[in-house]
């Protein structure tokens, strides 16, 4: 058995209990350093088992291996570096072999960290490779750009888990959805990701993969996203009320994914799907420009990339092409499925439906639920 299958089942769990977590609190004065949000949501959830079978910051081995090769160094699939970047000053102070305490700008230690090795790393060399371009205008890259230029690698230890605020009905860890599935009797679930409300499109594609297994897994990411993308908690009242009125409540649960967005496109897609495998998915819907931004990946890029791994990654894959309303089908389509002309294909560009929300107008409900669209004509009104 090779190294990825004996991985893809194995959760790993890095969380100290509270009585455990107080002691290594008391008897230890590690050194301190800061963690940024993204930091903290990727700390997060190594520690509760989202990242496995990760159970630290990365090493230079496992870094450059996913780099150049999208795998550790033990040759298990993985599509996306997740680092501890330090700043040289910051990197000058720090042994190997120390443990620190990681520190968030509110100043609780959300965690610790063994370090094991401290690397320097082309950040050119990274954007080119994951996100396919070293344009800073890429929000991914630009990310890149702006971290510091050290990078720290070993395991670590979460002690404390952000606060998720109105969010934490809704969030379960990946062993607790495991069980939610069992519980449900669902042998096989479908897991979405998505940054954006739920429009025909996506309810679309979700109801047609729905149809062939017995669940849904409705998987928001809720951390960190550019700034024009809609702000998580208008989105996650948007999503209550398209399941309230349009899902059968017994073939759907509502969990978030608390991680940054990376906007890295095809490869992206692979930590998704990777990510909702350890959720207990069995299935992950990948549609057209999957975690893309702006022109940077083309419409089935991440279909095709994710396709080349699919038989290691432990979960199937579920392809939609792009899909729409067509006016004479009268139905949602794609041009799978229907041999009408464009102009009969309503297309909105996410610029215009968040000029028409601004503006306190209803896209048309061939694109949205008109439920929805009230309540992100309210959220974008108050934002
Ligand atoms: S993202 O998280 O992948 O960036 P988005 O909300 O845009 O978010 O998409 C969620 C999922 O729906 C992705 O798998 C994406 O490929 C798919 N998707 C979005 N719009 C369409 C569409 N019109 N047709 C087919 N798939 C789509």
């Amino acid at each position: 058995m090779s190294a990825s299958n004996e991985n893809v089942n194995t959760l790993v769990n890095r969380e100290l209990s509270n009585k455990r977590k107080l002691k290594i609190l008391e008897e230890n004065d590690f050194k301190r350093i800061k963690i940024s949000q993204w930091t903290i949501s990727d700390l997060e959830l190594v520690g509760i088992g989202g990242f496995s079978p990760l159970t630290g910051f990365m090493i230079k081995d496992d870094y450059e291996n996913v780099v150049q090769n999208m795998r550790l160094a033990d040759g298990t699939i993985w599509s996306i570096p997740i680092t501890l970047p330090v700043s040289e000053d910051e990197a000058e102070e720090i042994n190997i072999g120390e443990e620190i305490a990681l520190v968030g700008e509110d100043d609780v230690t959300y965690g610790t960290i063994v370090v094991k090795d401290k690397y320097t790393y082309d950040e050119k060399e990274e954007a080119e490779k994951v996100y396919g371009t070293i344009d800073e205008a890429h929000p991914g890259v630009k990310k890149v750009y702006e971290k510091g230029n050290i990078y720290l690698g070993g395991p670590i230890t979460l002690l404390n888990r952000p606060d998720h605020g109105d969010f934490e009905d809704f969030y379960l860890d990946p062993s607790e959805t495991r069980q939610l599935f069992a519980d449900l009797g669902w042998r096989t679930v479908v897991g979405f990701q998505t940054r954006n409300p739920v429009h025909r499109a996506h309810e679309h594609i979700q109801k047609t993969a729905l149809e062939a297994v017995d669940g849904l897994l409705l998987n928001p990411l809720v951390g960190e996203t550019k700034s024009d993308d809609i702000p998580a908690d208008v989105r996650m009242e948007s999503y209550q009320t398209i399941l309230k009125n349009y899902y059968p409540e017994d073939r759907v649960r509502l969990v978030i994914y608390p991680a940054a967005m990376r906007y890295a496109g095809p490869r992206e897609a692979i930590l998704h799907a990777i990510v909702r495998r350890n959720y207990g998915c069995t299935h992950f819907i990948v549609g057209r420009d999957h975690a893309g931004v702006g022109d940077y990946y083309g419409t089935y890029d991440a279909q095709d990339l994710i396709t080349s791994v699919e038989d290691e990654l432990g979960i199937s894959i579920f392809k939609f092409e792009h899909a729409f309303y067509c006016s004479v089908c009268e139905n949602m389509a794609s041009a799978k499925t229907c041999p009408h002309d464009k102009e009969h294909h309503i297309h909105l560009s996410g610029t215009k439906v968040r000029e028409l929300l601004r503006n306190g107008e209803r896209p048309p409900k061939e694109f949205s639920r008109p439920e929805v669209a009230d309540v992100l004509i309210k959220g974008m009104q108050q934002n």
